[in-house]
């Protein structure tokens, strides 16, 4: 254990105090694990030899990774040197309010030319991002993996790889370029005849993607995973896209997916794993099938997404890499197969509150609503310290919705299993037409922003307020 020289005074005064009642561990602090994120355009190239400038955490996307141990303090120093203000936001971390990173909600946005310093004990451990939470800035690149490892390292892999899976526009990353973009309905309000147009009145649509990645990196010149036979590897996968979904298939092997939104869960083996925008999955695979094959995303709006990684046997190296075979009847790992690693009885609440959100929006306009109301002018959802919300999505629209709270996990109703299973996350995805439940404590008192994660339906006004009284 390192002592720093203010470990050791306090234990000098400990020791006078009276050291008898005051045992030296107990004083000392965990270490803080210090990063300075500098936010600067910067020219960036997938490999696909068309560069483009991109905005960036110093001087690449994704920004680099954040890797802290449970328990300790996370101490980054955001530098602003792009033309507008920015923010941090820690997305899954239940952080304190005011460092969020919710501009105009839980700080003021960092000007240009400013600085901020955020600062928290990073728990629990498990795989989260980082990304701007300011306008369209996460959609130009601004966002990286955090990693929190627990305090007693996990063995058993021979090898672990993050990749993030991004969605590219290579004219400005995304944002607000003059760029092709989709309907605000998607290819559904399409055939229902009613989608609306880019008129270029209201709020930016999505734009249409001319390049997947991983890690910054595209088919073909994305970074091979290389294994050796019998390696048991493991994938933690986060998807910090603004807009895809990506359903994943490894070619040749199946993925056991181990966590979820960075928790534990108890193993479960699909032949396809889905990830919704700031959703995460941990996975592993082992090394069984000799060969040179793709781990590829099936964007199911919108067909083939064209995100690829080879993962590559040694000595296999020659050829084409094969694709996975994406047809009827394979298995997905969905929410109803998952479930908590261990049973976690859900913490006791005082109140019990139930609040209906219906997800609407996108066909006679380019607005999306949760409760009729567009963000600003959105509710605030009051709930006193210690009260146990149920909370009810109703998706009335034809889209997706990966919806994030932030501030504290919540769990997944699932009325096939009891309640200490039911899977804990911080992202769900709720379904055109269909319903989906929430239940969580309202701990952790401040403002918290409550949106869908789809970037542009963010912007487009779908979010809100939960409001935990101190
Ligand atoms: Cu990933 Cu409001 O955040
Ligand atoms: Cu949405």
């Amino acid at each position: 254990m390192n002592l720093n020289r203010r470990d050791f005074l306090t234990l000098a005064g400990g020791a006078l105090a009276g050291a008898a009642l005051r045992p030296a561990l107990a004083l000392a602090e965990p270490p803080v694990r210090r990063y300075r994120l500098v936010a600067a355009p910067a020219a960036v190239d997938l490999g696909l030899g068309r560069g483009f400038t991109a905005w960036t955490y110093n001087g690449a996307a994704p920004g680099p990774v954040l890797r802290v141990v449970e328990g300790e303090t996370l101490e980054v120093e955001l530098v602003n040197r792009l033309p507008e203000p920015t923010t941090i936001h820690w997305h899954g971390l239940p952080v304190p309010n005011a460092m969020d990173g919710v501009p105009g909600v839980t700080q003021a946005a960092v000007p240009p030319g400013g600085s901020f310093t955020y600062r928290f004990t990073a728990a629990p451990a498990g795989s989260y991002l980082y990304h701007s939470h300011q306008g369209l800035q996460l959609d130009r690149g601004l966002y990286g993996a955090l990693i929190v490892e627990p305090r007693r390292p996990e063995g058993g892999w021979d090898q672990e790889h993050i990749l993030l899976l991004e969605d590219w526009a290579t004219v400005d990353g995304g944002g607000p370029a003059a760029v092709r973009r989709r309907p605000a309905g998607g290819m559904m309000g399409g055939m229902m005849g009613r989608r609306f147009a880019d008129t270029g009145q209201g709020p930016p649509l999505e734009p249409v993607y001319d390049a997947y990645a991983v890690n910054g990196r595209a088919w073909p010149a994305v970074e091979p995973v290389r294994v050796r036979r019998g390696d048991r590897v493991r994938l933690r996968l986060g998807n910090p896209s603004a807009v895809t979904i990506y359903d994943l298939m490894l070619a040749g092997h199946r993925l056991t997916v181990l966590a979820a939104d960075g928790q534990p869960v108890a193993p479960f083996t699909a032949d396809v794993v889905r990830l919704a925008p700031g959703e995460r999955l941990d996975v592993e695979f082992t090394a069984d099938n000799p060969g040179n094959w793709l781990l590829a995303a099936y964007d199911r709006g919108w067909g083939e997404s064209g995100l690829k990684v080879p993962v590559v046997y040694r000595g296999s190296e020659a050829g084409e890499p094969s694709p996975p075979d994406f047809r009827r009847g394979l298995v997905l790992a969905g929410y109803g197969d998952l479930r908590a690693a261990e049973p976690r009885p859900p913490r006791a609440g005082g109140s019990r509150l139930a609040w209906r959100q219906v997800l609407s929006g996108g066909m006679h306009s380019p607005y999306w609503t949760i409760n009729g109301r567009v963000w600003p002018r959105a509710e605030r959802l009051a709930a006193p310290l210690g009260a146990r919300v149920r909370l009810a999505y109703y998706n009335h629209s034809p889209m997706p919705h990966p919806m994030h709270l932030h501030g504290r996990f919540f769990r997944l109703v699932n009325p096939q299993l009891p309640p200490e299973l039911w899977l804990t996350k911080d992202t769900v995805l709720v379904e055109p037409m269909q319903g989906l439940e929430i239940d969580f404590l309202a701990d952790n008192p401040g403002s918290w922003l409550h949106h869908c994660h789809n970037l542009y339906h963010m912007e487009a006004g779908m979010a809100n307020l939960v409001e935990v009284a101190a």
